[in-house]
């Protein structure tokens, strides 16, 4: 029997194809937190609240979300916290070394809903990643009013410190917290949740970004539920245990939805309604 020649894939339409980068510089926050712009070989288009599978050679993959402004560029980066392995590996790099990432994946913040709209951005340690570019676009634009509740551990572990001075320059509301102070600290301590008297918006009209610890996130989303903030315009960012980041896996199925492919962006009302996260009642 004769068999058929297959055309072969073509490479550029290959959803698991990975782009080589090569560190252009390691800018670190905290102990364990570092800022790495890549330049890559080609282009990607990304937008704030997407997410890339980033790889280093001989340890594995891990899903990183995009911490610079959205736009289509050669230059990328990412704001990655040392917890294990991979990251690991990746703290372990230095400049002119080189990592691989695919995407982008997942759905981007919803910012139309923002139009006319104060906003709040709720932020808990390295959460405040992806929610720097939204932040910068927001500025940006001018026209929005902007309140940051940001927690961190302790004074030390504040991701981003220069830029958040560089925000209240320009106009936003920045609220910072700690769980534990240092000597010196003159700032909030305690969490988040109970700095909302210092967001200088209305709750009713306003749309809310959050993204942290899962704790953290839904006890933000009950509260401004109960302030009275439509449940649609709270919008969190999460996270799951990821492998292929394009729903083809089942690593990061939850309620019926996969965090991947259907997030990992979502509105409250969307994480009631699909059961996504346990949230106690
Ligand atoms: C959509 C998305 C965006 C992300 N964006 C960022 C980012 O911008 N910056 C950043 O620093 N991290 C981000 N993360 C988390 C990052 O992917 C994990 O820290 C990383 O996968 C850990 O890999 P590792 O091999 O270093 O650790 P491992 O050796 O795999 O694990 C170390 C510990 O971390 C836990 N862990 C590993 N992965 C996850 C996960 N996805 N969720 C919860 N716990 C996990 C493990 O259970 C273990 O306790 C994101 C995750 C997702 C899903
Ligand atoms: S990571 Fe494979 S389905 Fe989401």
């Amino acid at each position: 029997m004769k068999v058929k020649n297959r055309e072969p894939a073509k490479q550029e339409n290959n959803i698991y194809r990975p782009i080589k980068g090569t560190i252009e510089r390691i800018k670190k926050q905290t102990s364990d937190v570092s800022l790495f712009t890549l330049e890559l070989e080609e282009p990607v288009h990304y937008k704030a609240g997407q997410f890339f599978m980033v790889s280093v050679w001989g340890a594995g993959e891990v899903p990183i979300s995009v911490t610079s402004l959205a736009r289509k560029s050669t230059r990328i980066e990412f704001c990655i916290r040392r917890v294990g392995m991979v990251t690991g590996r990746i703290h372990q790099l230095k400049e002119g070394d080189n990592l691989w990432i695919r995407g982008p994946y997942g759905r981007a913040f919803p910012l139309e809903l923002a139009k006319g709209r104060d906003v709040v951005i709720v932020a808990g340690g390295i959460g405040i990643a992806p929610l720097r570019p939204l932040i910068e676009t927001f500025m940006k634009r001018k026209k929005y009013k902007v309140s940051l509740l940001y927690g961190s551990r302790s004074p030390d572990d504040i991701v981003y410190l220069d830029e958040t001075r560089k925000w209240k320059q320009q106009g936003v509301n920045v609220v910072l917290t700690v769980d534990r102070p240092t000597d010196g600290w003159k700032g909030n301590v305690g969490l988040v949740t109970t700095l909302w008297h210092l967001a200088e918006v209305d709750f009713k009209k306003s749309v809310a970004f959050i993204c942290g610890p899962e704790v953290m996130i839904r006890a933000a989303m009950q509260d401004l539920f109960f302030f009275g903030m439509p449940e649609e315009r709270i919008i969190t960012t999460l996270e799951a245990h990821m492998k292929c980041g394009v729903g083809k896996c089942g690593h990061c199925y939850a309620g019926k939805l996969y965090i991947c492919k259907d997030g990992p962006v979502f509105s409250y009302k969307e994480i009631k309604e699909q059961s996504i996260l346990n949230l106690g009642f």
